[in-house]
């Protein structure tokens, strides 16, 4: 399953793209807000996983190119929560670009094509989006989604360690039926 916008072709990744996902993954401002850069093995392995899911789920967080230059901009989609918290079983939208596309509103395009297929044809009630507080620039992105914080719902996240400074994390929400075309 593929979905195109009008600047982005959400795709299944690629054996070619392995070089450009583990440079995304090892860039330590693209990774800022989590606990480590990824190794080339480790973004292998994330790749790996990534496409397990899609062949479990019939979706996944996808490989996002740029239709005009057929480039690698990072990966956007939805996915089945992967660890249990107090909000879970869950999907949640996710999205990470490399640094040089960032500012031209591909996140937020191509995931607003993702939350759409996740209601209008995977039949999902709501979808979940997490980050650290911080993030400031991820949180755009679920806000110009129509994402609402669901203040009740911080929570520390079961992957990262007591005491670390990115383990609490805050929750979006949006259900079927209210996601809209974005605002930009
Ligand atoms: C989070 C992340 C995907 C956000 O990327 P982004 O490019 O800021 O987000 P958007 O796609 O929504 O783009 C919005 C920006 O593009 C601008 N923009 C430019 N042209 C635009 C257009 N045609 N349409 C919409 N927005 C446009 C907006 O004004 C906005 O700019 P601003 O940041 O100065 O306010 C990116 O920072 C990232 O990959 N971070 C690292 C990974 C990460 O933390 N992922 C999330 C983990 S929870």
């Amino acid at each position: 399953m593929e979905l195109t916008t009008d600047r982005l072709l959400l795709r299944r990744w690629r054996e070619e793209d392995r070089d450009g996902f583990a440079a995304m993954n090892s860039d330590p401002v693209v990774m800022e807000h989590f606990v480590s850069v990824l190794s080339r093995a480790e973004s292998d392995a994330l790749l790996d996983r990534i496409e397990a899911g899609f062949a479990r789920d019939g979706f996944g967080l996808w490989a996002l190119e740029e239709r005009s230059s057929a480039s690698l901009m990072g990966m956007t989609g939805i996915q089945r929560v992967p660890f249990c918290a107090p909000f879970t079983p869950a999907v949640e939208v996710g999205w990470r670009l490399r640094a040089s596309a960032w500012g031209g509103g591909y996140a937020t395009e191509a995931a607003s094509a993702a939350v759409a297929f996740g209601f209008d044809t995977a039949g999902l009630e709501e979808i979940v989006a997490m980050t650290t507080p911080s993030n400031s620039r991820s949180i755009a992105v679920m806000e110009r989604l129509g994402m609402q914080r669901d203040r009740d719902a911080d929570f520390d996240h079961p992957r990262i360690p007591a005491g670390h400074p990115l383990r609490r994390h805050i929750l979006y929400r949006v259900q079927a039926g209210v996601h809209s075309q974005p605002r930009t």
